[in-house]
C-alpha cells in the first residue's frame, strides 16, 4: 500500500497556485508513482492522454523523459502548456505593462457610440465629499455597498452609464440540444455572472491581452501566460465570489445571495505577481510543440514534449503504432467532476465554439446523454488506441479513485477489453485531497494504480 501523506507532497503542488484545476490530486501521487513503480524513464517516451493540469508529464520531464500530453479541455491545456514551457519574465512584464497602462476604459453609451471612462473611477466612491478607493463591493441580492480601503461601508450601485463595448462571451449554460448544464444553478447566461462594471473592465483587459487562439503559431509563451492569468481570475471577478472565501469551492454555477465584487485589475496584478515569484517548474528549458505535426519530432528526440489540445480518441490516431514506452494517466472518473462544464466559464472567452469540445468528453453526464455504459465505451475506445501506440513491452499505468466496487470492476474490465492484461494493482491512500465532488474525504482518499501490459496477446 502506498501512503501519501505530508512528507510526500510534491514540489509540483506549488504550481497549482498558478491556476486552479479541479481534482488536481495526482500532484501528490505522481512523484511516488514514478519513483516506486515506473522507476527509470530517462530518454523514454511517456504519454498522458487525459493530461489535465499536466503534472504527470511534468514529472516525467523532470526525470529526463520526453512526453506527449493530450487534453480536450482548452483551459487544462493552457495550464499544462504554461507550466511546462514557462515564460520569459521580462517579456511577460512587458505584456503586463500594456494591460496595466490603460487608463481609460471603453464602453458603449446608450446611443451605441464608443465612450471612455477613467479606469480608477469604477472603483472609487465619494464619501462626505472625499473620493475614496473601493477595496471591493459587497452585494446582498440587488443591494450594493462599497467597502473602501480605509474600511468605510457606503451604499453604492453597479455602473449604469453604458454597456461593454468589446463583446463579452454571450453563451448560455445550456447545451445546443436544449438541456441545461448539470452544474447550472441560478443564471442561464455567462455574462449574467458578472456585474456590468466588472464586465466592462474584463472586456477591456481581454482586448489588451488579445483573445487567444487555442493552438496558434502566433501565440507566444508570454501571451499564453497572460491569457491563463486572466482566465484564472474570472471566478473571483464574478458574482460567485463569496466574502472571505478563496477559490471556487461550490463546484457549480451558483451566485450566493451575499457575494463580493473585486477589481479585476487588482486580481490580475496579484495573480501575475504569484506567477512571477515562482521558479520555473523544470530545472532546464524544454522544447515544446502544441501541434500534432510536431509529434514525430518528439518521438525522434528533436523536441522534448508535445502539449496537445484535443480529443484523445482522435489525436492518438496520429501517433505511430508501437512508439510509446509508458502511458501514465488519471482518466476522468465517471460523473465526479464535470471538467468541461466547469471550465466553460473560462473556455467561453476563447470563443471558437466552446460547446463542440463537450461532445468528445469522456464523462458520465445525463445532460450530455452519456451514461456509465457510454463512459465505459469511450474509455475502451481510448484504451484500444493507447494499446496500439504502446511499444510491445510498454506499460500503461492508470490511476483510479473509484470506491464503488462494482464500477471499479467495470473500469478494470474496460482495460482488458482493449487488449491489455492487468499485471498488478497497487493500492494507495492519499491523506490530502481537496473536497471535490460529493464524497466525504475526511478519512483520506483511496486510489489504485493499475499496471497494465500488452505482453500477453489477448483477442480484442
Ligand atoms: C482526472 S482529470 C486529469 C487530471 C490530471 N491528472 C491533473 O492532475 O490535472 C481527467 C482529464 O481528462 C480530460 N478528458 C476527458 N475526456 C477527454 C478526451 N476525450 N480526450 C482528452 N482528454 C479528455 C478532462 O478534460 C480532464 O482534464
Amino acid at each position: 500500500m502506498l501512503y501519501i501523506g505530508d512528507a510526500n507532497i510534491s514540489d509540483l503542488q506549488r504550481y497549482s497556485r498558478i491556476a486552479r484545476y479541479w481534482g488536481r490530486k495526482v500532484y501528490e501521487a505522481t512523484e511516488i508513482i514514478f519513483s516506486e513503480i515506473v522507476r527509470d524513464v530517462k530518454e523514454k517516451i511517456v504519454l498522458d492522454p487525459f493530461g489535465g493540469a499536466g503534472c504527470i508529464i511534468l514529472e516525467a520531464l523532470r526525470r529526463g523523459a520526453r512526453g506527449i500530453y493530450i487534453d480536450i479541455n482548452p483551459y487544462a491545456y493552457l495550464i499544462a502548456r504554461v507550466t511546462t514551457e514557462w515564460f520569459n519574465t521580462e517579456k511577460l512584464l512587458r505584456k503586463a505593462e500594456v494591460v496595466f497602462s490603460r487608463k481609460r476604459l471603453a464602453y458603449r453609451g446608450s446611443n451605441g457610440s464608443i465612450k471612455y471612462i477613467e479606469r480608477d473611477k469604477l472603483y472609487t466612491i465619494t464619501v462626505n465629499g472625499v473620493r475614496k478607493k473601493v477595496k471591493y463591493y459587497e452585494w446582498r441580492d440587488d443591494e450594493c455597498w462599497a467597502v473602501t480601503i480605509d474600511g468605510k461601508k457606503v451604499r453604492a450601485s453597479d455602473f449604469t452609464g453604458g454597456e461593454p463595448y468589446y463583446s463579452p462571451p454571450y453563451y448560455m449554460f445550456w447545451y445546443p440540444w436544449g438541456e441545461p448544464f448539470d452544474k447550472k444553478r441560478n443564471y442561464d447566461w455567462l455574462h449574467e455572472f458578472f456585474t456590468n462594471r466588472n464586465l466592462i473592465i474584463l472586456t477591456n483587459i481581454w482586448q489588451d491581452i488579445r483573445p487567444l487562439k487555442t493552438v496558434s503559431r502566433k501565440d507566444t509563451r508570454e501571451h499564453r501566460a497572460m491569457a491563463l492569468a486572466f482566465l484564472s481570475i474570472l471566478y473571483m471577478a464574478s458574482k460567485m465570489a463569496r466574502p472571505r472565501a478563496g477559490s471556487w469551492g461550490v463546484n457549480s454555477y451558483w451566485v450566493p445571495r451575499l457575494h463580493v465584487e473585486y477589481n479585476p485589475y487588482d486580481l490580475l496584478r496579484r495573480r501575475l505577481n504569484k506567477l512571477l515569484r515562482l521558479r520555473p517548474t523544470l530545472p532546464h528549458p524544454v522544447k515544446t510543440t502544441g501541434s500534432i505535426y510536431g509529434l514525430s519530432k518528439v518521438l525522434r528526440g528533436y523536441l522534448d514534449v508535445a502539449i496537445l489540445h484535443g480529443d484523445s480518441k482522435e489525436i492518438l490516431k496520429y501517433i505511430p503504432p508501437g512508439s510509446i514506452d509508458y502511458i501514465v494517466t488519471d482518466p476522468p472518473h465517471t460523473d465526479e467532476i464535470q471538467y468541461l462544464e466547469l471550465s466553460f466559464f473560462m473556455n467561453a472567452w476563447l470563443k471558437a465554439d466552446p460547446y463542440s469540445w463537450m461532445l468528445g468528453e469522456v464523462v458520465v453526464n445525463r445532460r450530455q446523454r452519456k451514461d456509465f455504459n457510454s463512459y465505459i465505451e469511450m474509455l475502451v475506445s481510448t484504451y484500444k488506441l493507447a494499446y496500439d501506440v504502446l511499444k510491445p513491452h510498454g506499460k500503461m499505468l492508470l490511476i483510479y479513485h473509484e470506491e464503488n466496487q462494482q464500477k471499479l470492476e467495470e473500469m478494470k474490465r474496460a482495460v482488458e477489453k482493449a487488449g491489455f492484461s492487468l499485471e498488478e494493482e497497487v493500492k494507495g491512500l492519499m491523506k490530502y485531497q481537496r473536497n471535490i465532488g460529493y464524497r466525504n474525504i475526511a478519512r483520506g482518499r483511496q486510489f489504485r494504480i493499475l499496471v497494465c501490459s500488452k505482453k500477453f496477446k489477448s483477442s480484442r
